[in-house]
């Protein structure tokens, strides 16, 4: 698969942006979809810990806010010099919402890479198929 490294390299270059003052964690993640578009994103931190944003899901929120929502793989990097970066736990459920069935490649700053899909990074995950399953009880109206 030709386009591997290249999507690496763009995670890598959308590392650049992070904003991170306060981890001082630069991630990059770079985002393909199914007809080739890529949407990059990295780390926007806050003054308001809590409110910071991961890489991910930044370049996620750019996909599914410009109309795409079916996505073949998304790559991952950060400063890390001997680990593959590994995305968080809020990230791994925000990637399976679009899917459990597509990879993610967590990188190194060498542009090494380890392939995963989200299944394996999310096993018995939640999803949105699990909301429109039979269940013993509904409410009638909502409440
Ligand atoms: N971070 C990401 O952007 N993606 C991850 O998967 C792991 C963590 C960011 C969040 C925060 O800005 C910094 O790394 C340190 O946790």
């Amino acid at each position: 698969m030709d386009w591997i490294k290249p999507l690496i390299h763009q995670s890598q270059g959308a590392k650049e942006f992070a904003y991170c003052p306060y981890s001082k964690f630069r991630v990059g993640a770079a985002l393909l979809a199914h007809d080739g578009t890529v949407f990059t994103g990295c780390n926007v931190e806050n003054a308001s810990y809590n409110l910071g944003l991961c890489a991910e899901r930044t370049a996620i929120a750019k996909a599914v806010s410009g109309g795409y929502r079916s996505f073949k793989a998304i790559a991952i990097a950060s400063d890390l010099e001997d680990q593959f970066v590994s995305p968080c736990g809020g990230c791994r459920q925000f990637m399976r919402e679009f899917g459990d069935h597509w990879s993610v490649y967590l990188s190194k700053p060498d542009g090494s890479y380890k392939e995963m899909t989200i299944e394996d990074l999310l096993p018995v995950s939640f999803g949105p198929e699990d909301l429109k399953k039979k269940r013993l009880f509904t409410t009638k109206n909502g409440s």
